[in-house]
Parts: structure tokens; sequence; C-alpha cells
């Protein structure tokens, strides 16, 4: 049976068609002091994948509520896709007395879990940090498909790190070139700079891919420099439209004319479903 955390019903109801699955229809309440209980009262059988996004702490109370109360319930095999990792990005401790954030929550998650299954997480290297078996599922190509015709098309990473999502869009895609910038980020204030890459920009439609937008400094910064350059057409692709606070409109006003995003995050952006990869790896 499949388990939709509330912020990943859209994909756990696509999964739970690709997989033939049932769908079960979890409550998602509140005590009056705040307390959450989300709970699964139609839960049958013996295997139960949950699918549970953590764009939040509440997400991630959630995510071990369903893990207990299926376990509860008489799952005997339980699998938990995490389609976005949230505290990722905290996977070592980047100042004196700092938590390693990512560490902290695949241990609590490892504990009512056989195997985990995460979407391409921000290192792959975040899958030391649990107890059980990490399965990863790159779902970056499906962001090729609602893109329009480009021209001279460029497929470009902010930094050197997503360089390789760049390229597995461009393929997707089936042409364009790929490039990456020098990305540096203040520890301090957040702040990014972009240097740009050498590669020529001028009159040609640009996609900038990247695993996730969150505030969108990064992304709005690498349209600005290509705006800068003349580049045509600026497109801003990522496999978790996280978009906090004003980042859509910081990246409308910087430029881009359309930001692609899958429903690892449900946002209105999200117009691509990772639930193919997904079932594939299950
Ligand atoms: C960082 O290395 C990531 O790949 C993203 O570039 C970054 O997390 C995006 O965050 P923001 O949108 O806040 O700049």
């Amino acid at each position: 049976m499949i388990i939709p955390g509330s912020g990943s019903q859209a994909l756990a109801a696509a999964l739970a068609e690709a997989t033939g699955e049932a769908l079960a229809t979890p409550t998602y309440d509140r005590f009056p002091d705040g307390e959450q209980l989300a709970a699964v009262p139609d839960f049958a059988g013996d295997s139960a994948t949950i699918v549970c996004s953590t764009t939040g702490d509440e997400a991630w109370v959630e995510l071990l509520q369903l893990q207990d109360a299926v376990r509860e319930a008489g799952a005997t095999e339980i699998t938990t896709v995490i389609p976005y990792m949230g505290y990722a990005r905290q996977d070592q401790a980047f100042k004196q007395g700092q938590p390693v954030s990512a560490r902290a929550m695949a241990r609590a998650v490892s504990t009512g879990t056989d195997r985990v299954v995460l979407v391409n997480p921000h290192e792959p290297d975040v899958a030391d940090c649990y107890d059980v078996p990490v399965d990863h599922v790159d779902a970056a190509g499906v962001l090729a498909a609602p893109l329009p015709a480009l021209d001279d098309p460029l497929f470009l990473a902010p930094d050197e790190s997503a360089v390789g999502l760049a390229e597995t869009v461009s393929e997707a895609y089936g042409a364009g070139d790929t490039d990456y910038f020098e990305k540096h980020r203040d520890r301090d204030t957040g702040a990014v700079e972009i240097e740009p890459s050498d590669a020529t920009v001028q009159g040609r439609d640009v996609v900038v891919v990247d695993d996730i937008i969150a505030t969108g400094s990064t992304m709005s910064e690498a349209i600005g420099v290509l705006e800068a350059r003349d580049a045509d057409r600026l497109f801003a692709a990522c496999v978790h439209p996280m978009l906090v606070r004003n980042a859509a409109t910081k990246l409308r006003n910087a430029g881009v004319e359309r930001i692609v995003g899958t429903d690892t995050v449900e946002r209105e952006c999200s117009c691509v479903s990772v639930a193919a990869a997904v079932a594939d790896a299950l």
C-alpha cells in the first residue's frame, strides 16, 4: 500500500497508479496543544511504501508517525520514499559546534523503515547517514519534457556539482551544450556570487539546471549574469522546486521565462512527475 505524506499527495497518487498498489488515505490531525497526529486508519497488508517529502520540520514528524502507524497496524516491510530530503545540505558541521543535521534526521528515519529511496539528494553521500539500505533515483531527465523548442540551447549548471544534472537534462532533451558557473556563497550572509563561464550565451536559449531552488539566490544570480551577456530566452529547471519566500518573483524579475520543477515538492511549477522513476526503484 502507498501511504502519502500530506505534502506528497499528488506524487503518491501517481506512484500508486504506476505500481498498481492501493493508495491509503491517512489523516493529518493536531491536538489542541499543537502536537501532530498523522494516522493511517485504512492501512491493510504487510507492505507499506511511505512517500513523504520532508520540506519542513512538521513533515519530519509526520513521516516518523506514518512509519510507526503502519508498523503498529501490521506492516512487516516498510519502504520510505523521501522525494525531497530536507536538511540534506547540512551534511557536515560547517562551523564549530554545529550538528550534522542530515545524519540526525537519517538516523531517526532509519529506526522506522527497512529501506529508503531518495530522489536526487543534494549529495549522494548522504546515503551513508542512514542505518538501512538506500537507493538513489536520478529523475533529472524528466525536466526536459516540458521545455519548448529551444534555439541553439545551452544547459548551464550554477556550480560544478550540478553539471551532471545539466548533462542529464541536455541528453534527455536531445540537443545542446552544457557548462557550469563558479559559485561562491557567503556562509554568514547567504549571499551568492556567480562567476561567468566561458560559454558563449549571446542569442542562445539557456536552461539553468540545479538540484534545488530554495531562496532563488543562486538561480537569480545566474540568470542576471546571462541577461547581462545577452542570452535570449532563459529557463530555470530544478528537481526540487522549494521556492521559499519570494523566490518565484525573484526569478521572474531576473528574466526567467518559465520555471520547470518536478513533483518532489508540490508547487505551481511542478509540471513533471518523478513517479515512473521512483516506481522503477521499488
Ligand atoms: C547548492 O549547492 C544547491 O545545489 C543549490 O544551488 C542551492 O541550495 C539553491 O539554494 P538557493 O535557491 O537558496 O540559492
